[in-house]
Order: structure tokens, then sequence, then C-alpha cells
């Protein structure tokens, strides 16, 4: 009954078994002992259920207290916004700091004490520090700049260049609304490399998305697809998508990684990726607003066609303290994702009898992420929402139907799993 080997079969497609005994609070405290991320909570502010209420930035004498106000919420949006790392307040003030003492002098100074490299150094000391993180062969694959959308129309301004005969641009049907790129004429012809899932949820299989591409093989200039879906929290298979668009002759293969970076394992440069985008405020916990990031994979280096460069960056140093990086979070992620799977489908049948929710992100372990988005009978998610508010859960909703849950293993535990378990058993009472 080990993390380790519940991690290996998850990992390896297969059957944890978790054992009876799993659909209880000790099983959650064995699972967070054994945990050797544990100490990596400390290092962030959850939010606790008093500050999520409170209307105030600071608590005010008229604030009414309850005894749970200390409590932390079980925030499982590492999908959305992650949690905020101490080491912020630090850096920000070091920044300040510096900014108020050495006015210019900080491009090219540090404070012997300060955390920051000198502005001028901070894009590649940002850049140097995601190498790991999306498997570039350098920090010259890495841009850090502006936001994801502004990136990806950067990124399409460069790579799409259409033909009479190439102009398509493969994207999924359903793709976040801001990745609609609008690009220059001729005007992109997307296919829809979807399959339809049984509640009608856009369910992308491998099979179909290849079989799109060979059949728009010698009309594509361009293909842009999700790393993670951001919806159903589907994990793409990144390299037999890539390689397959490669053997075909399509000129680019371009990755949207928002939910995708910090969250799994990534190999942009092996897998030979032509360019990626991603935010940084998800699970990289580098807060609202903050730079984004993409790649460029080095054989595109060397480009004499019009293209444009940008600079400049924010920091990731949490990772750097993670051993193992993301193949740690990974492994303990895997059993987060698996074990609240093995229980939800033990709250999935209603009362009143019928399915009240569904899990649309893939069963397989390997097709997703930490993102696991449950799919409820219409008219049912925004009483059972706001039951999980009052008890200080934080999630997001995609309307109407789907709940997005996504507990980060940097910062959430299993008795996070189990608690939220509850919760919802109990919202979900007398549906
Ligand atoms: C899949 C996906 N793409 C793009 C974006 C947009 O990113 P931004 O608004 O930071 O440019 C998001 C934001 O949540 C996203 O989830």
């Amino acid at each position: 009954m080990s993390l380790d080997s519940f991690s290996t079969a998850l990992l390896e497609g297969k059957s944890p078994n978790f054992p009876p005994e799993a659909n209880s609070l000790e099983f959650a405290k064995s699972l967070d002992a054994q945990d050797d991320l544990r100490h990596m909570r400390e290092k962030f502010n959850i939010p606790t259920k008093g500050s999520l209420r409170r209307k105030t930035l600071k608590p005010a004498p008229t604030d009414t207290t309850s005894p749970d106000d200390d409590e932390p919420s079980i925030y499982f949006v590492g999908n959305s916004l992650g949690a905020q790392p101490k080491a912020v307040r630090i850096h920000l003030e070091a920044h300040l700091d510096t900014w108020a003492s050495l006015g210019v002098n900080g491009h090219f100074t540090s404070f012997a004490d300060s955390p920051l490299a000198s502005w001028q150094d901070m894009a590649d000391d940002c850049a140097t520090q995601y190498v790991p993180l999306v498997g570039a062969a350098s920090k010259t694959e890495i841009a850090v700049m502006n936001t994801l959308t502004t990136n990806l129309h950067l990124m399409l301004t460069s790579f799409y260049r259409p033909t009479a005969e190439r102009h398509k641009i493969i994207i999924e049907w359903k793709p976040f609304p801001t990745d609609r790129v609008r690009t220059r004429s001729p005007p992109p012809t997307p296919s829809l490399p979807t399959n339809r899932g049984p509640n009608g949820q856009h369910y992308l299989s491998t099979a179909s998305i290849l079989a799109t591409l060979t059949a728009n093989a010698t009309s594509t200039a361009l293909v842009l697809l999700p790393g993670i879906q951001y919806y159903t929290g589907q994990l793409l298979d990144i390299p037999t998508i890539t390689a397959h668009a490669r053997s075909l002759g399509i000129p680019y293969v371009g990755w949207d990684l928002a939910h995708a970076v910090g969250n799994v394992p990534l190999s942009l440069h092996d897998w030979d990726v032509d360019f990626a985008v991603w935010c940084s405020y998800k699970y990289l916990n580098a807060g609202p607003g903050a730079m984004a990031g993409c790649f460029v994979h080095e054989r595109h280096h060397r480009w004499d066609k019009e293209r444009l460069e940008g600079w400049y960056g924010a920091a990731l140093g949490v990772f750097e303290v993670v051993e193992g990086g993301v193949g740690a979070l990974r492994r303990k992620g895997v059993v987060m994702t698996g074990w609240l799977v093995w229980l939800l489908d033990g709250l999935v049948e209603g009362r009143g009898g019928g399915k009240v929710f569904e899990i649309i992100t893939p069963r397989d372990p390997r097709e997703r992420g930490q993102q696991l988005s449950l799919l409820f009978r219409e008219g049912v998610l925004e009483g059972v929402a706001e039951r999980l508010v009052a008890r200080g859960v934080v999630f997001d909703v995609r309307k109407p139907d789907v709940m997005r849950v996504a507990p980060a293993p940097m910062y959430c535990t299993f008795e996070d799993v189990w608690r939220f378990v509850q919760i919802l058993g109990g919202a979900l009472e007398g549906v």
C-alpha cells in the first residue's frame, strides 16, 4: 500500500488496486505521511475559510468571526490560478527595494542578499529555470514575455505562412476562446479533429487527430493544439501527434500548454515541437498577470524570414526546491487524481437513482494531468457549487454544467482530497 507502488501502476496505465480501506481519512493520512513533497505546502499561502469570506483586505474590527476562520480552504484550482508562494512577497519587496535604492542601476547590479538577478539578467535567469519544466535543449529556446494570447499571435505571425495550396490551420473544434487567433488573409480553414463523447463533450482521440492530419496533409500550413484540453482535462499525445504531422510534411506544429506546463513532464525539444506558448499563473503559481512564456525550437533560430522578438522575465523559484522537479510532482499528482477518481466513482449515483455527474476527463491517468472535469446532470451544479463554496472549497465552473477540480501536488494533500469528497458527498445529499 505504498504511494510509490500506486504511482508506478497509474503511470503504467494499470489499476492501482486501491484496497477497500482506501475509503477513509486514515488512508489519506498514510499517503500524506509517505509524501516526500509534503514540506512544499508550507511554502504557500493557502486562502483560509475566513479570508475567503472577508470583504476587506485586512480584517476589520466589525467583522464577525467564526471558529473555522483559520482553517485552510480546499484549494483545488491549480488549473485556474495557483496558490501564492510565500517567496513572491519577498521577491516583490526585493524588486521594489532595488528600484528604490538603485534606480536604473538595478538593470546591471543586484544586492548580495537579494533573491533576484539584476534586471538585465532576469529574462535569462527565468528562461534557465524553464529549461527542465518544458524540456528545452537550452534557455535560448525560451522567451519569457507578454501573455499567452499575445505570444500566440506573435507565433502565428512568424509560423503561419499560407500558400494557395497550404493554408489550413488545424485546431480543435472548441478551443479556448482566445486561441481562435485571427490571421492575415487568406483566412485559415480549421479542421475539426474531435470525437463526441457520450455526453457531448469534446474528446480528442489520438487516432482521430492523426486521421485528420493525414486527410489534410497537403493543404495544412500549421497545427495548433492544446497540450491539456482546458474543458475536459485531457492530456494529448504531443510526441505522437507532432511526429505524425512532421512525417506528413506539415510545416509547423505548435502547442498551447496553458494547462500542461508545471503539471505534466514535457520534452518539447526532443519531441521536435516547432513552437509552444503557456501562461505562468496556473500550475506555475506565478500570480495573476505574471509573464507568460514561449518556446521556439532551435532549428528555427537561424531564420531568414520575417519574425518578431521580445524579452524579459519573472521568477520560478519554487520549482527549484522540488527535488525531482515536475517528475516528482507527477508521481504524487497521479495518485491524487487516481484516488480522487476512485472515491468519486462512489458518489456518481444520486439518491433518486441515475447519474448525478460523470467524469469527462479520460480514465487513463496517462491521458490527463491534475484536472478532473465533472459534468453534472442539468440543473444540479449551481446548488452543489454553492454548498461547496460555503464549506471552503475552491474550484471552478465552466457553465452550465462542468465543475473543474485540480489538486496541485505542490501544495495540496491527500487529506484535502478526502475532505473534498466528503463535502461533495454531503452537497449531493438528496440530489
Ligand atoms: C487553454 C488556454 N489558452 C489560453 C488562455 C488565455 O491565456 P491569457 O489570457 O493569459 O493570454 C487560457 C487561460 O486560461 C487557457 O486556459
